[in-house]
C-alpha cells in the first residue's frame, strides 16, 4: 500500500507526477498554496504519512500541534526553513527536511543577473523600450556603474554565497565575505574573510546577502550598515526580507547612499512594500531565485526522496533535526 502524502504546495508538473506515482497523494487545488489551516485539514481528512510544502507555509508549534500524529515527516521544498520551528517538529517526533545543495547554482545566477542589472540599469532601460524610447540619450546620461574589477562583499558564505564569489571572479571582482566561520583556504579560493561584518562595509562596491534568516540576522542590514557602504554601493538580496530595514533601505535608494538595488526577497510576501516600485533604480523580482526548471523540479524531487526515505525507515537525507 502507498503511503499518504499531502502536497500543500503548488509545484512542477513533473513533481506533483511523480508524487501521484509514488504515494497515495493529495495535492492542492487552485491558485495558492494551502495555508495552515488547510493543511491541517488536509492532513486529518487524508490520515496523512507526510506533508510536502514550501516556505509559504509557516510550520509552526502551533500548526505541527494540530497535525494527526499519523504526520510522521514534514518536507519544504526550499533551502531556507525560517518557516520551520525546528524544536516542535522535534520535540513531537516529526522529521522536517529541506533541499539543500540542489538549488545552489540557478540561486547564484539569479543574484549575479540581480547585481548586473542593478548596476547597468537594466529594468530602467528595459521600460524605457517599452514606452517607445523616443527621446536622444546623451553620452553621459543614464549611465550605470561598471562591475568588473569591482569589490563584492558576500553576507553568508554558505553554498550559494561561495558560487556567488566564484561568480564574481569571473567578472575579477575581489571578493569579501563574512560569515559565521572562516572557510578553508580552498573554499574561499582568495576571498577575504572578514570577522567584523561592519568593517568590511566601508570596503564593498557591492553586497550580497545570502545569509539565512534567523534572529541574528533579522535587520542585519540597518541604517548604520547602509551608511557604512561607500556612497553608491549596489545591495543585492536574493535570501530572506528580513535580513533588511526596509525603511532604512527606502531612504538609503532616495538618498543616493546607495545607487541601486536588486531585491528578491521582501520582509512581507507577497504584498511587499510597495514604495519600492516608485523607485528606478530598484529592480524588483517576486522571491524567484531557484525558478528554472532544473533545479524548481530538482527541489521537489528532493523533498519526495526525503519524504519516501523516512517512511521507508530510513535516515533522511536533508534532516533538520537529528536523534540523540
Ligand atoms: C523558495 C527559497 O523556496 O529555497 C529557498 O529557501 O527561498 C526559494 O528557493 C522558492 O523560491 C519558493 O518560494
Amino acid at each position: 500500500m502507498k503511503s499518504r502524502l499531502v502536497v500543500a504546495a503548488l509545484l512542477p508538473r513533473d513533481v506533483i507526477a511523480r508524487a501521484r506515482a509514488e504515494f497515495d497523494a493529495l495535492v492542492v487545488e487552485g491558485n495558492d498554496d494551502m495555508s495552515a489551516l488547510e493543511t491541517v485539514q488536509a492532513a486529518i481528512r487524508h490520515r496523512a504519512d507526510a506533508i510536502l510544502f514550501t516556505n509559504t507555509l509557516p510550520f509552526s508549534a502551533e500548526l505541527i500541534a494540530a497535525l494527526p500524529p499519523c504526520v510522521r515527516v514534514g518536507a519544504t521544498s526550499s533551502v531556507g526553513y525560517d518557516h520551520i520551528d525546528v524544536p516542535a517538529a522535534r520535540a513531537r517526533g516529526v522529521m522536517v527536511t529541506n533541499t539543500p545543495g540542489v538549488l545552489t547554482e540557478c540561486t547564484a545566477d539569479f543574484a549575479f543577473m540581480m547585481l548586473l542589472a542593478a548596476a547597468r540599469r537594466a529594468s530602467e532601460y528595459d521600460r524605457i523600450m517599452r514606452k517607445g524610447w523616443g527621446f536622444r540619450i546623451g553620452q553621459g546620461d543614464l549611465l550605470g556603474v561598471r562591475v568588473t574589477g569591482k569589490a563584492l562583499g558576500i553576507l553568508g558564505m554558505g553554498r550559494i554565497g561561495q558560487a556567488m564569489a566564484q561568480r564574481a571572479r569571473g567578472f575579477g571582482m575581489q571578493v569579501l565575505y563574512h560569515s559565521r566561520n572562516r572557510l578553508a583556504a580552498e573554499q574561499e579560493a582568495g576571498a577575504r574573510y572578514c570577522a567584523d561584518f561592519h568593517a568590511m562595509l566601508p570596503h564593498c562596491d557591492f553586497l550580497s546577502l545570502h545569509a539565512p534568516a534567523t534572529s541574528a540576522t533579522d535587520k542585519i542590514i540597518d541604517a548604520r550598515a547602509l551608511s557604512l557602504l561607500p556612497r553608491g554601493a549596489v545591495l543585492v538580496n536574493v535570501s530572506r526580507g528580513g535580513l533588511v530595514d526596509e525603511d532604512a533601505l527606502f531612504d538609503a535608494l532616495t538618498s543616493g547612499q546607495l545607487f541601486a538595488a536588486g531585491l528578491d526577497v521582501f520582509r512581507s510576501e507577497p504584498n511587499y512594500d510597495q514604495r519600492f516600485a516608485t523607485l528606478e533604480n530598484v529592480i524588483l523580482a517576486p522571491h524567484v531565485g531557484s525558478a528554472s526548471v532544473e533545479t524548481r523540479n530538482a527541489m521537489g524531487f528532493r523533498a519526495l526522496d526525503n519524504i519516501a526515505a523516512v517512511l521507508a525507515g530510513r535516515e533522511a537525507i536533508d534532516p533538520l533535526w537529528v536523534g540523540l
